[in-house]
């Protein structure tokens, strides 16, 4: 089957993330975005594809300052009421029925009850006449001592991050499960020895 190459999110799970801002005015927004990607490991960058007519856009334009929550499936119920359009003036934590949790480092808030938040600052916007894509310095990470190992991985079955596939007329919610199989990062290497070995060793959280 040839599809059409807009379809890409027909071929590509994409993580639901929830972002939250707050605008300049103090109001506190949350909306869904999918299309997330850290740059390159070990850099303590995000990068967000925004379009252009976002309240999230203008309060991190503002501000300088948000927060990506990873949600679990339970959060599958708060995609549309924090996706659908509200005014600039609308608090999305009261309308979505969300609580707080308070950031450590940033001002807006993040989400009670994710697993994991990504507490960031603005380093730059790359701004296309279609889109924007906005580079977030990741100022504070944090993950729920209940899902984290001390191995750095973390438990799946209990996270149950919340992802969607697309169809022609829907987001289909999914979560991912582990496959039982894994490779070193060395194992991609010629000499089998991770580069970024030591870097790991030492800074364990
Ligand atoms: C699952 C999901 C993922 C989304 N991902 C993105 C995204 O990556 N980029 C984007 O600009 N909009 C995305 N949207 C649309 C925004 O969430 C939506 O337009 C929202 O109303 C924007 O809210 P805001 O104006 O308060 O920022 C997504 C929507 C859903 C339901």
């Amino acid at each position: 089957m040839i599809l059409k190459p807009f379809k890409r999110e027909s071929i590509i799970p994409l993580p639901v993330t929830f972002i939250s801002t707050i605008s300049r005015e103090g109001v506190r927004n949350i909306a869904p975005y999918g299309c997330v990607m850290p740059v390159l490991r070990p850099l303590d960058l995000v990068c967000i594809a925004t379009a252009k007519r976002r309240d999230t856009l203008d309060n991190i334009r503002a501000t300088g300052e948000f927060v990506i929550n990873l949600a679990g499936t339970g959060f599958a119920d708060k995609v549309i009421p924090t996706a659908r359009y509200s005014p600039p003036e609308a608090d999305e934590f009261e309308l979505a029925g969300l609580d707080e949790k308070p950031s450590v480092v940033v001002g807006p808030p993040g989400i009670k009850g994710c697993y994991a938040w990504m507490e960031c600052m603005l380093d730059k916007l790359f701004e296309e006449p279609r889109y924007v894509l906005i580079m977030g310095k990741v100022v504070h990470l944090e993950i729920d001592d209940a899902v984290y190992r001390p191995d750095g991985s973390w438990d799946l079955g209990m996270a149950r991050p919340l992802f969607m596939t697309g169809s022609n007329t829907s987001m289909n919610y999914c979560t991912v499960t582990d496959t039982g199989k894994s490779d070193s990062f060395g194992a991609m290497f010629v000499d089998r020895k991770d580069p970024l070995e030591k870097m790991y060793r030492e800074f364990s959280s």
